[in-house]
């Protein structure tokens, strides 16, 4: 049977990675966080390297070198053999992750190794582009959306609960600044692929969403 890919798209801070995880815990496949890719990717070439030259970059990038281990809530990326931990998911390398996620020859090198995972197996795969440009043809596709300030709070809640500082009114602009950013780049700007199920979950429990996601990827596989 081919693998089966479910793509799952939205701006910062919606829930894609929790709902990827909770929707590949439950179909048994791998979950492939592509954020943390262009985390990755911007931790390891550092401050600036968005202002390289393209030459520069892919010899840079010629030494990287990604590998999904696991499934479901225990799947994992590794970077050149290392675990990527909790040093990629600072705001700034959030902010970072952004700006090289503007540079055609990232985008391609990632999209080619996003595209040899989902070769290797099926897949529920989140970011900004899965739908839209990475996996054309997912069996089912997602694209999750929220108010800016409804995203802020679910993050200022969730740093809170880790027992870490935090502020809103920075959490609300960083997101702004992000969304601006990510929506009006001129190579796969984030936006819902054409036959994506839009899910705004502004209102919506994180239960609710998460039911909703699996029950329409089951429909789906049954054919229906
Ligand atoms: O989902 P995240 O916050 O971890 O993603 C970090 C940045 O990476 C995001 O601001 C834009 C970029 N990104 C992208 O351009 N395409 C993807 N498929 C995933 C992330």
């Amino acid at each position: 049977m081919d693998h089966v890919v479910v793509t799952l798209d939205g701006p910062a801070g919606v829930g894609k990675s929790t709902m990827a995880k909770g929707l590949s815990e439950a179909l048994g496949i791998p979950y492939l966080d592509t954020g943390a890719m262009f985390r990755g990717v911007a931790w390891r070439l550092g401050r600036n390297a968005w202002e390289w030259d393209a030459d520069r970059l892919a010899r840079a990038l010629e030494e990287i070198r990604f590998d999904l281990h696991g499934s479901g809530a225990d799947s994992g990326l590794s970077l050149n053999g290392e675990p990527l931990g909790a040093e990629i998911r600072t705001e700034e390398v959030g902010m970072w992750a952004s700006h090289v996620a503007k540079l055609p020859v990232i985008r391609d090198f990632l999209k080619a190794a996003q595209r040899a995972v989902g070769e290797r197996s099926s897949l529920v795969a989140e970011g900004r582009d899965m739908g839209s440009v990475v996996f054309p043809n997912a069996l089912m596709k997602f694209f999750l959306d929220a108010d800016p300030e409804e995203r802020a709070r679910r993050r200022y809640e969730q740093l809170r609960a880790m027992g870490r500082e935090a502020d809103l009114e920075a959490l609300t602009k960083s997101i702004r600044a992000r969304d601006e950013q990510d929506r009006n780049r001129a190579v796969a700007p984030l936006r819902a692929a054409s036959d994506a199920v839009v899910v705004d979950t502004t209102r919506l429990s994180e239960e609710v969403v998460a039911a909703t996601l699996l029950e329409t990827v089951r429909q789906r596989m049954a054919g229906k």
